[in-house]
């Protein structure tokens, strides 16, 4: 059913089985397929497409060419930035915005890329007010909690979790099940492997030369953090050093050498303490 103060563009495609309501802008070649629900004041621009039994909250805005999957269920105001897809049976909270295009500031050295759209897979759940750069891709089932915010040219894997007010710069690889908890810091440009713990209001750093000197450009990297190491809460980890394998940082550590495999690190600087407890290892 279209409710009649609905604008539906002669050529959209509209389920006779969809809910289109009041206020809702239907662009040209939009697509709204069997059982979807669009609340009032919802706009598809042209040739977005909200799949069968979709449900799009109120004033919750697709641009265009952007897709959202079968049985997804975006709340109010959630903005699906032109070219995004949202795969199928992802739930998005209140004010999510959702591929946004990287901004450079005007004072920044890093320029803005066209690296893509970005592409959510089956089933992941984005908590409200979160932020997705183009150019990202997670893949099924991830989880991102309210207010967290995931920069361009992102890749993130099977399960993983980041948690509220995570902050994940450009160029981050997070590998399957990693958990990063509240309020984490997760600088460009570092690999996290799988199942890798990190707890809340951890710093990752990538430059040693804080925004000084030409020579910085060719060293800025962050940390790479071995598959099932964990990093305890407000731990600092410096530029390029290597957490290893089933390695475990203190909580408050500063991290200023590569730490060893299956070790546990405490205190600033952090220093070899013992080895990681056999029944703390993951089977
Ligand atoms: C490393 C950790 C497990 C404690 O290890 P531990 O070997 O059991 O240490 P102990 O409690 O026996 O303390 C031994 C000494 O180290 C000190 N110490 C313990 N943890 C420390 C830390 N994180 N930083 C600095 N010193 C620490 C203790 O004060 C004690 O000093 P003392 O001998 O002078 O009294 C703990 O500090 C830690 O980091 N836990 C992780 C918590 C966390 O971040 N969880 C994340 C999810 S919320």
């Amino acid at each position: 059913m279209i409710d009649e103060n609905a604008v539906v563009a002669a050529d959209a495609v509209v389920d006779p089985a969809a809910a289109v309501g009041p206020f809702c802008v239907v662009g040209a070649r939009a697509r709204v397929g069997a059982g979807a629900r669009l609340e009032a004041g919802c706009v598809l621009a042209e040739g977005a497409s909200a799949g069968p039994d979709a449900r799009l909250g109120p004033y919750t805005v697709l641009e265009a060419g952007s897709q959202v999957g079968a049985g997804a269920a975006l709340a109010c105001r959630v903005t699906v930035c032109a070219g995004t897809v949202v795969g199928d049976g992802a739930v998005i909270g209140a004010g999510a915005v959702l591929g946004r295009p990287p901004l450079a500031a005007a004072a920044s050295t890093v320029r803005a890329t066209d690296s893509g759209p970005l592409i959510l897979a089956e089933h992941c759940v984005v908590g409200a007010g979160a932020v997705v750069y183009a150019g990202t891709r997670l893949a099924k089932n991830v989880f991102l909690g309210d207010g967290a915010l995931v920069r361009e040219n992102c890749g993130v894997a099977e399960r993983a979790v980041i948690g509220s007010g995570c902050i994940v710069e450009n160029d981050v690889q997070i590998g399957r099940s990693v958990k990063i908890q509240s309020g984490a810091y997760i600088t460009a440009h570092m690999t996290i492997e799988d199942e890798v713990f990190i707890a809340p209001m951890v710093v990752t750093t990538n430059d040693n030369f804080m925004g000084r000197t030409e020579k910085r450009f060719a060293l800025i990297k962050g940390a790479t953090i071995r598959r099932r190491a964990r990093v305890g809460g407000g731990a600092v980890l410096l530029p390029g050093i290597e957490v290893g394998r089933e390695s475990f940082i203190a909580a408050g550590a500063v991290v200023t050498k590569d730490a060893g495999a299956g070790k546990v690190l405490v205190g600033h600087p952090a220093r070899e303490r013992r080895d990681v407890p056999e029944d703390e290892l993951l089977p």
